[in-house]
């Protein structure tokens, strides 16, 4: 059943939901920044594709889900930015360290199982000065919208793919060595969604040279 779930049903509820504009309207100012040699991790259904620069002419992506990536092609197929699939998790990279300029992951850290690896793995392949650029819903600062994630994060794990409703996005990326830039930092409720699911955290966390 869970099987049957994830590989019929799953795909396109989240291209659904990812598609909306109550959360893709963050997208593309986080992309802005987006330079150089371009890893996306989670790339799910591709709704990041129409959001990146013009600039970025190609993007590598990790990708695990084979049903979720089938959803992805129409939206490869129109696009101008050539498209290197890796299907593989984000715990281990198969990447040399220091090779990207940029890393992107946007509402992927709440499913990876192991995130500190990953996160550590995104610091290993970002080179000295490179940017991971982040849009995740994550833990809420209100204790008692915190209380209700705790409680139905197992829940939602099951229907939402391993999703985590709880997970406290900035400081997992501080943890794996990242410095978050001020500058750029936001979190916020989007708005007309349920506050268990839209504690949005969004910026830039760099890799320090040396
Ligand atoms: C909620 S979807 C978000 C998809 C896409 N990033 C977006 O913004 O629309 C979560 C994504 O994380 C991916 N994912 C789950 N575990 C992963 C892992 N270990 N490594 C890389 N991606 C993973 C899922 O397959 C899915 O594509």
């Amino acid at each position: 059943m869970t099987r049957l779930y994830r590989r019929y049903i799953l795909p396109p509820l989240l291209d659904r939901a990812m598609s909306d504009r109550r959360i893709s309207r963050y997208r593309r100012p986080v992309l802005a920044p987006a330079i150089g040699r371009v890893l996306e991790i989670g790339f799910g259904t591709g709704a990041n594709l129409s959001h990146y620069p013009e600039s970025v002419r190609q993007l590598e992506i990790v990708e695990p889900d084979a049903a979720l990536h089938a959803r992805a092609e129409r939206r490869v197929a129109k696009s101008t930015c050539e498209v290197i699939v890796h299907p593989l998790s984000a715990e281990h990279l198969p990447f040399d360290a220091s090779s990207f300029d940029t890393v992107v992951s946007t509402f992927t850290l709440c499913s990876i199982a192991d995130v500190d690896s990953a996160l550590r793995e995104v610091h290993r392949v970002l080179k000295p000065g490179g940017q991971l650029l982040f849009l995740e819903h994550g833990l809420s600062p209100e204790e008692g919208v915190a209380r209700w994630q705790h409680r139905l994060t197992p829940i939602q794990k099951v229907i939402g793919g391993g999703c985590h409703l709880n997970r406290p996005v900035r400081s997992l990326i501080e943890r794996a060595g990242l410095k978050v830039q001020s500058s750029d930092y936001e979190e916020r409720y989007a708005p007309k969604l349920p506050k268990i699911v839209s504690w949005l955290t969004s910026g830039v966390a760099k890799k320090t040279a040396g």
